[in-house]
């Protein structure tokens, strides 16, 4: 049992470490899962029960209400081990914020802080052997939150668990990507809930992402619900582009997604004394940029990928091919900022570097 001024949590350490499982030269994203989990339970108006426990499958009724009407929202995060063995998580309140925007759209109950955050920290610093330190590895922290109602009935659930689960992670894209500009279906719209992390924004994203793929495309830029000319995200990330060195983004709102890493992106951009520009950026203008030479760099800004280079936009039939990375100024320095920052190996100006254990 770990227990602080305000929440307790019970331990139990697995017995049958897979440490040994893990290959730090061969990381990929999302298969193998680390040796604890963090659960807490959300009933009768309050959330308890906080545990660590083995990482394994959960036993759940086929009437939890989640499985049937979606009360499901999660968070992307990562943490970093720096040169010293040090183990960082970045921005992990700005983590917790998003979580409870998302909990609140979805009529979830929010997430204390202290469940949150000590659920985090406990979590990895058990599991601290599971962060790498090789070039561009992280550990991808998973927390979600799920309606558990044994109920069929249409309403927000009375129960609902809080997990965290994690997972060593490397590139997420080993290639710049290819993306098909979507003029059909629609991923968000005014009033909906585009701006949230809810789990049904990304299943309905995979039957027209599988299409774009079918075609020769990895990921899909999404434009607005309206006139399909206003860029939106890309795949499951911002949006970023560079024309005549101004570094253009679609701006927050109800269909676009407060990125962490967006928001780290355009701050250390606006250090830099670059020119930035958080509007509306339509498909017209970026051909247009491209055709006069001016367009220099594209790319997702996400946690998974972190900045994800775009090689070519495809749009009504033709491929707009965009310059060869490698002279690509700004997306290159900000990657390459942030993995500093994380690994220590910068200042850490903003404070964006939460050190565990
Ligand atoms: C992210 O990069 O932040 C994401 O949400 C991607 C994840 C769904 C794999």
């Amino acid at each position: 049992m770990v227990t602080t001024d305000t929440i307790s949590i019970k331990v139990q350490k697995t017995a049958t470490p897979r440490i040994k499982e893990l290959d730090y030269n061969h990381i990929t994203f999302g298969k193998l899962f680390s040796d604890h989990m963090f659960l807490a339970d959300y009933a009768n108006g309050a959330w308890g029960d906080a545990q660590i426990l083995p990482y394994g499958p959960i036993l759940m009724s086929p009437a939890t209400s989640a499985l049937h009407y979606g009360q499901a929202i999660f968070e992307g995060m990562k943490a970093y081990k720096n040169d010293k063995g040090e183990v960082s998580l970045f921005r992990p309140l700005d983590n917790h914020k998003r979580i409870n925007i998302s909990a609140e759209r979805m009529a979830m109950p929010t997430i204390p802080e202290e469940v949150f955050m000590e659920g985090l920290k406990q979590l990895v610093a058990l599991d601290k052997d599971w962060v790498p330190d090789t070039d561009g590895a992280s550990l991808y922290i998973r927390p979600f939150i799920v309606g558990t109602d044994e109920f069929i009935g249409v309403k927000p659930s009375d129960n609902y668990r809080f997990y965290i689960i994690t997972s060593p992670a490397g590139k997420y894209y080993n290639e710049p990507v290819k993306v098909l500009v979507e003029t059909n279906y629609i991923r968000a719209v005014e009033g909906g809930v585009g701006y949230v992390k809810a789990s049904g924004n990304y299943g309905r994203s995979l039957f027209p992402t599988k299409l774009a793929q079918q075609r020769g495309y990895q990921q899909i830029i999404w434009t607005d619900a309206r006139n399909h000319r206003y860029l939106e995200e890309s795949g499951t990330m911002n949006l970023m582009i560079v024309i005549d060195d101004v570094l253009i983004t679609p701006p927050i709102g109800d269909t676009i997604l407060a990125g962490i890493t967006r928001d780290s992106v355009l701050t250390l951009a606006r250090d830099w004394k670059m020119k930035v520009q958080e509007r509306k950026i339509s498909i017209d203008e970026v051909i247009d940029a491209h055709k006069r030479g001016t367009l220099e760099e594209a790319f997702g800004t996400g946690t998974a990928a972190t900045i994800a280079h775009i090689s070519t936009i495809g749009f009504e039939g033709k491929d707009y091919v965009l310059p060869q990375v490698s002279g690509r100024i700004f997306s290159n320095r900000v990657s390459q900022e942030l993995e500093n920052i994380r690994k220590g190996k910068s200042e850490d100006k903003h404070n964006w570097m939460y050190k565990v254990g």
